[in-house]
């Protein structure tokens, strides 16, 4: 559609001196949809041209009569209102789909380009919260999106596995651990110990102090601390890696905050000199007032560095690795603060590359129907709500389809491709409450809707056979419900090119939706059938057919999704 789009530009930008760049901007969706299917106001012309917008408009709309693209030009005051020919844009539309198969949606705007992006980064020795799902799902499909368009993506999981938690966890796994348990129950011991360590300390406040100590031992290289350390750091992985491995969500790079621990004198010493450093109470600080930001702490008085430390040796490693063009971290908005203030140390600190972070902040996720945690007021653990959905996708399936084959495999792509796109439809900034009613329904904005237009379409073209495409003719696609699904599978790539720019997958969830959506009223129109008499027309038909099944799939994929031939 971009190309569409362009040279409708193409025709105009030679009466004004308006910058062609910007001029593709300027194209909005009609507000009534019998308007036509994109509109071009002409106000900003006015000026440069001396005549009313409304003139222009007139004046312009003429210049397209005869052009085969489109249906209808047509001046609406001071708008400019294209109608497409359904079948120019079939003609235009499904050949080139059909032949970029998997590939289609794909961009060259990343081409030489890396992007590093720091998602997931759950912390070690507990099981990952429920919550932690969007940092990661969210993450990954941005990584994905950017590779669509050409970027090279490097994906580190920055694991929370140091700091002074640790050294509590020490202390509790050395008074109340056992080894049995910690066979049998793996994470779970290591929760368990650390919850009665906060509850012991109640009592024993001198707990505390053992704790920082045992931390203080770690960063000083103890060996026995770090024996205990690595124990509870490879138990954690295994747990994690389970996890991804359900998600089909890889890294590049298990790179936690440990790996920095070695260089973190260094770096206070770096900034120090940088940018200067003061002590306030016996710790390091980097005061930011006018920045108006509170002072970024570098060193406790008890010589323990703290998450920014680390964060600020991360990112220099980082670009000393992979000299990326943009470095995302996807994190809760809760820690924006906290990007603030070590985006701001690096500026100070003179590195070019430090306006090219980004904290990709989303917000808070809930679930409605809390009674799934097992204890009141608890963490619900991520495994557990994927488990749920994916059983109850599993009711759903033997429901629906008593005679499918594989009922556990499609069920294990709908539970958890519901919980990814329920999450993924919603603008990365808002907040998302999950109800299990809506994520698993077979109608709405979800996974299931979506997975199922997919394997009803294959379907369809299983029955049908094998399909000649000589005898495709776009004449035959020419009604108002085509063209919709048409625009939609045009307007894909742009899609994903601003769904990368602006780290949104919600912009491709979305648009798949909407694809379905169109891609029903067709099914529905009275009378329509894809596996029509006429053979051209079947044929015609079961392209436009396969062109919505590779954007399907090729979106749920990016998504994170995975797409059942059949449910
Ligand atoms: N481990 C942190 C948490 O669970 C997230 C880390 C985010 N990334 C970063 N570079 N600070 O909250």
């Amino acid at each position: 559609m971009k190309a569409i789009r362009s040279e409708i530009v193409d025709e105009l930008k030679r009466d004004v001196s308006f910058p062609a760049e910007r001029f593709m901007t300027l194209f909005k969706q009609p507000d009534i949809a019998e308007r036509g299917d994109l509109a071009l106001p002409c106000f900003p012309f006015a000026k440069e041209l001396k005549r009313k917008p409304d003139e222009i408009a007139r004046d312009w709309a003429a210049r397209f009569a005869g052009k085969p693209l489109f249906a209808k030009v047509e001046a609406e005051g001071p708008f400019l209102n294209f109608t497409f020919s359904g079948p120019e844009l079939a003609r235009r539309i499904v050949p080139a789909t059909l032949a970029a198969g998997e590939a289609y949606g794909n961009g060259a705007e990343g081409r030489g380009k890396t992007v590093v992006l720091d998602f997931s980064s759950p912390n070690i020795a507990k099981p990952i919260a429920f919550h932690h799902i969007r940092s990661t799902v969210i993450g990954n499909a941005i990584a994905n999106l950017h590779e669509a368009r050409g970027w090279k993506a490097v994906r580190i999981n920055y694991l929370g596995d140091w700091g002074t938690q640790f050294g509590k966890l020490i202390v509790a796994y050395k008074r109340w651990g056992d080894e049995q348990e910690l066979r049998r129950k793996e994470i779970r011991h290591l929760l368990d110990v650390y919850v009665r360590f906060h509850k012991e300390v109640e009592t024993q406040p001198e707990l505390e102090d053992e704790a920082r100590q045992w931390f203080v031992r770690m960063e000083q290289g103890d060996e026995e601390a770090l024996a205990l350390w690595r124990l509870f750091y490879d138990i954690s992985l295994k747990e994690f890696g389970r996890i991804y491995d359900r998600l089909k969500i890889r890294f590049d790079h298990f790179d936690g905050e440990s790996l920095y621990r070695d260089r973190l004198d260094e770096v206070i010493r770096l900034v120090d000199e940088k940018v200067g450093t003061t002590v306030s109470e016996g710790a390091v600080i980097v005061d930011l007032t006018d920045a108006k930001l509170p002072p970024c702490l570098l060193r406790k008085s008890d010589g323990a560095t703290l998450y920014a430390t680390r964060d600020i040796a991360a990112a220099i490693d980082r670009y000393e690795r992979f000299h990326f063009d943009r470095l995302l971290y996807v994190v809760a908005h809760q820690q924006s603060l906290h990007f603030s203030q070590f985006f701001k140390v690096l500026e100070r600190m003179g590195y070019p590359w430090a306006k090219s972070l980004e904290h990709i902040a989303f917000g808070m996720l809930g679930l409605k129907d809390r009674t799934m945690s097992t204890r009141k007021g608890e963490v619900i653990f991520l495994d557990e709500v994927l488990d749920k959905s994916v059983a109850l996708a599993l009711d759903a399936v033997r429901e629906k389809n008593a005679e499918l084959a594989d009922k556990e495999g499609v069920a294990a792509m709908v539970g958890v491709g519901a919980i990814v796109f329920g999450d993924l439809v919603n603008r990365r900034t808002n907040d998302v409450t999950f109800e299990w009613e809506r994520i698993l329904s077979f109608q709405g904005e979800t996974g299931v809707y979506v997975q199922y237009g997919y394997a009803r379409s294959r379907s369809m073209h299983r029955k049908a056979g094998a399909l000649d495409r000589s005898l495709f003719d776009p004449a035959l696609l020419d009604r108002a419900e085509e063209r919709d699904v048409l625009k939609l599978i045009g307007e894909f790539p742009d899609r994903l090119e601003y769904a990368c720019e602006a780290c949104d997958p919600s912009v491709v969830a979305r648009h798949l939706v909407e694809l379905c959506r169109a891609f029903n009223r067709v099914y529905t129109i009275e009378g329509y059938r894809f596996l029509a008499e006429d053979a051209a027309l079947r044929a015609t038909r079961l392209m436009l057919a396969e062109a919505t099944t590779i954007v399907l799939k090729r979106g749920l994929s990016l998504l994170g999704l995975e797409a059942p031939e059949e449910m």
